[in-house]
């Protein structure tokens, strides 16, 4: 019985590990936009939102508005620092990276870059 209980504990304890370490990864994977790559908010940001958000940040559930045509000025500049995504809270708290709940379906690490691209760009309505 004892065994078992360590064995249990062992296991738990590993698998703790697994997750911040993955968690960690995640974030270390993500690709840097090339220079030459304009990322454009219209064309590449946007539909991001539309599809992997507005379900929810409508004002109605969640807080920022991201529907197309109230993005852009319900996040710049209350959760964009311009040209600084690492301090900006929606790079911050993306689904995928530290999102304040767990909707299902993370960002995968192409879309998490483009919005980082598009932050250290400077954030323009573009
Ligand atoms: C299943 C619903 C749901 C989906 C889908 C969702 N969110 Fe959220 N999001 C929430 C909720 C709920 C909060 C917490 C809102 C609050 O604290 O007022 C939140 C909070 C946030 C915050 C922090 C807001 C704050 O003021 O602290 C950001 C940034 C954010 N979401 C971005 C996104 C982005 C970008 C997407 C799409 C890629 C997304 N979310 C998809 C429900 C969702």
């Amino acid at each position: 019985m004892k065994k078992l209980f360590r064995l249990a504990l062992v296991s738990s304890l590993s698998l703790m590990c697994f997750s911040c370490y993955y968690d960690e990864l995640y974030v270390e994977e993500i690709p840097e936009i090339p220079d030459d790559q304009i990322v454009s908010f219209q064309d590449d940001i946007q539909p991001i939102f539309t599809e992997n958000c507005i379900g929810c940040h409508n004002t109605t559930i969640a807080n920022p508005d991201l529907r197309e045509g109230n993005s852009y000025n319900a996040i710049v500049p209350e959760y964009v620092i311009a040209e600084d995504a690492e301090n900006s809270e929606l790079y911050q708290k993306l689904p995928g990276n530290n999102h304040p709940i767990d909707t299902g379906s993370p960002l995968d690490v192409d879309e998490i870059a483009l919005i980082k691209g598009w932050i250290d760009q400077g954030a323009k309505n573009n």
